[in-house]
């Protein structure tokens, strides 16, 4: 398929208003595409507010807001209209538990559906970027195993009893693994029948960065713990084994570089993650790192349990180790140096309010 560029036609997102939807919208609008961002309410400000805001003369794009429900048949047919690319990056998801297993199961593969059916019905459309997740890519491995796009999550499940279609109903992390290996690969074989238009598939880590608004706090997120460290609590999460750390601000680079991009075909897949070993921290080098950005903040660490849990099991689960290789080589994306993802993250946690600083 030919490569997308802003005269063709406006480029439409789902889940604009989400954490890495905000970013994809960002990095259209500053290569001068006009942006139909979709959000499932447009009357609400506190979801919508910093993406208009983007219409501030600072970018060359344009952003218009549309509401769908990618629950709803036809919900994106008028939307697609005209468009030349769709970037769908919005999903049902688990975080604060809002969504059950099921939900974020068939929140995926209908609400993919749904959009690939309006893809179809608007004909214009020559690429679609679906963002799955890392989660369809990382199974169990050996220690130091490093993971690439060839890898699905799940190889190796022979003796694993949580991998079974009954978890879908009771295991958010399998629903929500389960979900994107099936709409990945539904997409692209939906895409290949149709012929007029590719699907590229990208499998982001840990997404950290610069939060664009308060909504992008969400409990139970990377960002979410990063930020109850800053306030001087224990990491509840990620201490087991390392943060493989991708900045939200490149998987919104990667997603447009991916519909301007001549070497993507239908099939394609992209690991967005850390660009070497600076970008896998475990709990306590976390810690370290937010410690020296922060320096006036008593940073809390890992859980109070952590040396027992070290002296008896070892240290951290060396994994997941991944490199955004392709992406590099085949798109020209750049990664931004970890720390930088780091302090962006905390600061516009501070400056919005989200988190109060636990100063020394
Ligand atoms: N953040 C990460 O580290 C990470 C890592 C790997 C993959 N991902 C993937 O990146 C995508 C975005 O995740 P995120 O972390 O940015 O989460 P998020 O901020 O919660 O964004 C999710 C988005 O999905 C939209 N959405 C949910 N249900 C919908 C529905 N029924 N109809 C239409 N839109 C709906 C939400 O829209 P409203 O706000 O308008 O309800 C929201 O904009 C997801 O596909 C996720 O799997 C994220």
């Amino acid at each position: 398929m030919p490569q997308v560029k802003p005269s063709d036609g406006p480029v439409a997102v789902t889940g604009a208003s989400g954490h890495i939807g905000s970013h994809v919208v960002r990095a259209l609008m500053k290569r001068g595409y006009t942006v139909r961002a979709c959000v499932t309410d447009e009357s609400k400000p506190e979801k919508t507010a910093h993406l208009l805001a983007m219409n501030s003369g600072v970018y060359p794009g344009r952003v218009e807001l549309r509401t769908g429900n990618l629950l709803e048949q036809g919900s994106y047919d008028e939307i697609f209209a005209g468009c030349a690319a769709v970037m769908h990056v919005g999903t049902p998801m688990g975080y604060a538990n809002v969504n059950k297993p099921r939900q974020i199961y068939d929140g995926a593969v209908i609400g993919t559906l749904n959009v690939l059916e309006s893809v179809k019905q608007a004909g214009s459309v020559r690429r679609m970027v679906y963002t799955s997740s890392f989660s369809a890519i990382a199974h169990p491995a050996p220690r130091g195993y490093v993971f690439t796009e060839k890898d699905w999550a799940s190889d190796n499940r022979g003796k694993d009893p949580t991998w079974t279609p009954e978890s879908i109903d009771t295991n958010g992390d399998v629903a929500y693994s389960m979900g994107k290996i099936a709409t990945e690969q539904m997409a692209w074989r939906v895409a290949e029948e149709d012929g007029r238009f590719d699907v590229i598939t990208v499998c982001p880590c840990v997404g950290l960065g610069p939060l664009l608004s308060r909504a992008h706090e969400l409990p139970g997120s990377w960002q979410y713990f990063l930020g109850r460290m800053l306030m001087g609590k224990p990491c509840g999460r990620g201490w087991q084994h390392l943060w493989n750390i991708v900045d939200v601000r490149d998987v919104g680079d990667a997603h447009a570089l991916i519909i301007e991009s001549d070497k993507c075909k239908n099939g394609g897949r992209y690991q967005l993650t850390a660009a070497d070993r600076s970008g896998e921290l475990n709990a306590a080098e976390l810690q370290e790192h937010l410690a020296r950005l922060f320096p006036h903040i008593a940073v809390g660490g890992p859980p109070k349990q952590y040396e027992e849990i070290v002296a008896k099991y070892g240290h951290p689960y060396d994994a997941p180790r991944a490199y955004c290789d392709r992406a590099r080589e085949d798109l020209g994306l750049t990664s931004r140096p970890v720390d930088d993802t780091l302090f962006e993250t905390g600061r516009t946690m501070i400056e919005l309010g989200i988190v109060k600083p636990a100063f020394k």
